[in-house]
């Protein structure tokens, strides 16, 4: 680079940091967007292994921001022989200049968190970065109370949630009863709000469902510990996440959950209660679709689900527990057996469309190994001998549809010691090929186990998102 060359990156870095959001990109000869800024979100129903993902590619970043969801989220993260459980931390925490934020979008239990925290600076990780906004709901006692008393009344058709009281919260945030952590911090403001909603929520609770009301005064002292612990964490994430995407320092926003579990886009009504797809990155940080350079599906070469609901391809046989067990498929949050079957074309080519995805990050080769044949579904034929081969938007009440499957050669011999794609059986690259063609996207990784090693990057698709 030249003197003039120096001298017009640094006048247009000081731009950067006075205009206005997103006016820096269009500035002359500018090259502030060194590293582009990245959405990565399931491709599925959640536990697609967004965490190893995020991982990987927070390395050379500035920001790590999780824009939704709450601690019904579990993302793992494996160096060596440490195993990392997030639920509200962002992934990005274990290097020690990312800045890791909690989003506007998140609803926040301040005990969870806070153990959290505790947990991970007990094993030498730093929380000095950590950044939480103030716009963040709360989840409250009797959130997790209603989660519970609401899946009882369900019955036959409970969801299935988590029970981490993540809809009814949810629920309060738009009914505009939702008290967040700006108020947590103001001690009058959130008395005032507390026992104003909690007069409401214990009419709810002892008329509706005949249970015992919850004490204000014992939920006051217990927050307001957490509000001491919180207080220097808070700050305007919004500005801070914009100010990053600006710069060009490369933003990384970590979806939680995954696109069928969407309240707009997913498998209503058995949902979470908001935002997992692409587009719930801009609602839940504050910044403009433009900002998102690229976005990234995480799937895995079969698919799973926990909770209730459809499942066209789901094994309730052999193969199914063939899965489970060598994939580990038990949820991170829950321990929950996670329900198991093959690879769904439909809805990684769904995903595509409502994600709007440039890459796919395909995930768990390994757990495959050793099956002699493995399926992947192509179409669902319905009951008037038609073939579908688009998800259908009412999909969650078709009783009419038989997967259609399109059968490779198993991969009889382990893939977990692969590091390139070469170095994949030759069963697993073209198990990986296919799928790129059955989605229509393109795939830039491929994961072999859960050890940051055992992503094989796919060039010269791989650099795109890292340079
Ligand atoms: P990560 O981020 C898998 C599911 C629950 C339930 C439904 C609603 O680890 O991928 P909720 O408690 O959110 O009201 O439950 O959504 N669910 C998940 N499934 N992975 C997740 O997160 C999930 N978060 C919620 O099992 O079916
Ligand atoms: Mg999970």
């Amino acid at each position: 680079m030249d003197g003039s060359t120096v001298a017009r990156r640094e006048s247009d870095a000081k731009m950067a940091n006075i205009l206005p959001n997103g006016l820096a990109d269009n500035l002359p000869g500018s090259s502030l967007r060194n590293l582009p800024n990245i959405v990565v979100v399931g491709a599925q129903w959640g536990d697609e292994a967004k965490g190893k993902i995020i991982d990987v590619l927070a390395c050379n970043r500035s920001m790590v921001v999780r824009y939704g969801g709450g601690n019904n989220a579990g993302h793992s993260v494996t160096v060596g022989d440490i195993v990392y459980k997030f639920h509200l931390i962002p992934s990005g925490v274990l290097y020690e200049k990312v800045v890791c934020v909690i989003a506007d979008g998140v609803v926040i239990d301040p005990g969870v968190l806070i153990s959290e925290m505790k947990g991970l600076e007990a094993r030498g990780i730093s929380m000095r970065n950590l950044k939480l906004s103030g716009n963040a709901h709360l989840i409250l006692p009797y959130h997790r109370t209603l989660d519970l008393l609401e899946e009882e009344r369900r019955g036959e058709s409970k969801i299935g949630t988590t029970g981490r009281g993540i809809g009814p919260a949810y629920t309060d945030k738009a009914a505009r009863i939702g008290i967040r952590v700006g108020d947590l911090l103001d001690k009058n403001r959130f008395e005032e709000r507390l026992r104003d909603v909690l007069t409401w929520k214990n009419e709810v609770l002892t008329k509706l469902y005949g249970a015992e009301p919850l004490d204000a005064d014992a939920i006051l002292l217990e927050y307001r510990g957490y509000a001491d612990y919180l207080r220097p964490y808070v700050t305007d994430t919004g500005a801070l996440v914009s100010e990053a995407v600006q710069k060009g320092n490369g933003v990384l926003f970590e979806g939680a959950q995954g696109t069928l579990l969407d309240l707009d886009q997913g498998t209503y009504p058995y949902v979470t209660s908001s935002h997992p797809i692409a587009g719930g990155a801009c609602i839940g940080t504050g910044i403009g679709p433009g900002a998102i350079d690229r976005v990234i599906g995480v799937a895995k070469s079969y698919t799973t689900r926990v909770g209730a609901g459809c499942f066209p391809t789901e094994q309730l046989n052999e193969t199914g527990h063939y899965i489970r067990e060598r994939g580990h498929e038990y949820g991170t949050t829950t321990g929950r057996p996670r329900r198991c079957g093959w690879l769904d074309a439909l809805i990684l080519r769904y995903a595509v469309q409502v994600n709007g995805l440039d890459y796919l990050s395909l995930g768990h080769l390994d757990v495959l190994a050793g099956l002699d044949e493995v399926k992947i579904c192509v179409g669902y034929h319905t009951l008037t001998g038609e073939t579908l081969t688009r998800l259908p938007s009412d999909l969650p009440f078709r009783t009419d549809l038989t997967p259609v499957y399109e059968t490779l050669p198993g991969w009889g011999v382990e893939a977990e010691y692969a590091r390139t794609f070469e170095e994949l059986p030759q069963n697993a690259q073209a198990f990986v090929r296919r799928v790129e063609e059955l989605a229509g996207v393109t795939i830039a990784s491929a994961s072999v186990g859960p050890g940051r090693e055992q992503t094989i990057f796919i060039e010269p698709h791989w650099s795109k998102l890292t340079g």
